[in-house]
C-alpha cells in the first residue's frame, strides 16, 4: 500500500492529527460522547468504510490513545488493513466476519455480532465483512495510533511494515475460536469473545459493596479491557490513573464526578452507549442512578499481561500512598450529593454507613 501522507514538524498539530486530517476524518474531542450508535461518520477511504475519531479526556492530556467509530454499509466489506498500532474492537450493532492472515498465509476467519470483542493481532492483515445485506455494521475501536504516529511519524513504517510478531500471532488455527484461559487477577485471556455478556464476573468489593468485574486480555496486547458491574443504589470509590481508559456504558444510567487533585469536580451524566474517558491523573467516581445494575466496558491503554507501570497503585488507598480514595477519606459532600440524587429517584442508598476519618472542605 502506498500513500503520499508525510508528517511535517509540529506547527500546532501532532503527526497523528495531521494524519487524521489528511484522511478527512472528523475528530471529536470531549470528555464524553452521549451515544456511540448515533455519532456522525464520514467516508473513510483507507478503510473503505465510514468513521470518526474520538479523542476523549481533558484538552491538556497528552494525545496517546484514541478511539474511532467505523460503519460498514450493508453487503460491503472494509478494505484489508495492517498497522503497527494495536486496536481493540467492540461491535455495537450488526454482524459479520473478519479474516486475519500474515503475508502468504491462508486467512483465518471468524464470525462476530453485536457484543463481540476482539483484536486483530499487531501488524497482521485483517479485513472485516458486513454479514448482512440490509443492516450496517458499527463498531468502536480503541487504538494507540496517536502514540505510534507521534513516536515514529512515518506512514510507511507504521502501515507498510513487513515485520511479523510471531510471539503474538503465528497463524494458530484455533486463535479466534473463542477459547480462553482464566488467570489470577480476575483475568480472562482470549483472542475473541463472541459476546461479552457471557463472561463470568468476579467479586470486586475492593471498589465498593456488591461490585463485580472481569479483566480481559486479548491478542497479547499492551491494551486491555475490563467489564464492571455495580448494583442499584451503590457508588464506587474514587481512583485515578494515567490517560487512555475509555468507558462504554452498556446498561444502566448514572453520573461520574471527575477532578484533578485539589480542584473542584466536574459532573458527567451518562446512559447506554455513552463513552467517556477520565483525564490523566484525575480522580473519578461512578454513581448508579438507575433501577438496574450498571454494566460498563472499559477499553484501556494498559493491562496486566504487559503492564506499563503504576496500575497496582489504583487499588491501594491514598492513605497508604496509593490512588484510591476509601469511603472514609472522601469529601462528605460526595455522598450527600448522591443521597439527594437517589431521593429524587426514589431509590435507597445501599452503601453501608461511613465514619469519616477527617472532615474535609466541600468541593462544590
Ligand atoms: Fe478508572
Amino acid at each position: 500500500m502506498k500513500d503520499s501522507f508525510e508528517a511535517k514538524p509540529y506547527t500546532g498539530k501532532t503527526a497523528f492529527e495531521q494524519w487524521a486530517e489528511y484522511e478527512r476524518i472528523p475528530i471529536i474531542r470531549n470528555f464524553i460522547v452521549p451515544d456511540l450508535t448515533s455519532i456522525e461518520v464520514k467516508p473513510w477511504d483507507r478503510l473503505g468504510a465510514s468513521g470518526s475519531w474520538l479523542v476523549l479526556g481533558a484538552p491538556e492530556d497528552q494525545l496517546s490513545m484514541a478511539a474511532y467509530v467505523c460503519e460498514i454499509a450493508p453487503g460491503k466489506s472494509a478494505k484489508p488493513q495492517k498497522h503497527l498500532f494495536e486496536e481493540l474492537i467492540f461491535v455495537l450493532s450488526g454482524s459479520g466476519a473478519t479474516t486475519v492472515w500474515n503475508e502468504g498465509e491462508k486467512p483465518l476467519s471468524f464470525e462476530w455480532r453485536r457484543g463481540s470483542l476482539f483484536s486483530p493481532p499487531l501488524n497482521a492483515w485483517h479485513q472485516h465483512f458486513n454479514g448482512s445485506g440490509a443492516e450496517p455494521v458499527r463498531y468502536v475501536a480503541l487504538t494507540n495510533a496517536p502514540a505510534v504516529f507521534n513516536m515514529f511519524h512515518s506512514y510507511d513504517f507504521i502501515m507498510n511494515n513487513p515485520y511479523r510478531f510471531r510471539e503474538r500471532f503465528d497463524h494458530e488455527p484455533e486463535y479466534f475460536s473463542g477459547k480462553g484461559e482464566a488467570h489470577p487477577g480476575d483475568v480472562w485471556e482470549s483472542n475473541f469473545i463472541p459476546d461479552i455478556v457471557d463472561l463470568p464476573f468476579y467479586e470486586f468489593s475492593t471498589k465498593g459493596p456488591g461490585m463485580k468485574h472481569v479483566e480481559i486480555e486479548l491478542s497479547s496486547n499492551t491494551l486491555s479491557g475490563h467489564i464492571s458491574e455495580s448494583p442499584v443504589g451503590v457508588y464506587k470509590k474514587a481512583h485515578r490513573h494515567g490517560p487512555g481508559a475509555y468507558i462504554i456504558t452498556l446498561k444502566g444510567r448514572g453520573y461520574s464526578l471527575m477532578w484533578p487533585e485539589g480542584q473542584n469536580w466536574e459532573r458527567f451524566d451518562w446512559g447506554p452507549w455513552s463513552m467517556m474517558s477520565p483525564p490523566n491523573r484525575w480522580f473519578h467516581q461512578h454513581f448508579n442512578l438507575g433501577r438496574e445494575p450498571i454494566r460498563q466496558l472499559a477499553l484501556k491503554g494498559w493491562g496486566q499481561k504487559f503492564p506499563i507501570g503504576g496500575w497496582e497503585q489504583m487499588f491501594k488507598s491514598t492513605e497508604a500512598g496509593g490512588d484510591m480514595i476509601e469511603f472514609e477519606d472522601e469529601d462528605p459532600a460526595i455522598r450527600e450529593m448522591y443521597q439527594e440524587e437517589l431521593k429524587r429517584e426514589g431509590i435507597e442508598l445501599k452503601n453501608p454507613p461511613v465514619t469519616y476519618r477527617k472532615k474535609r472542605v466541600a468541593q462544590t
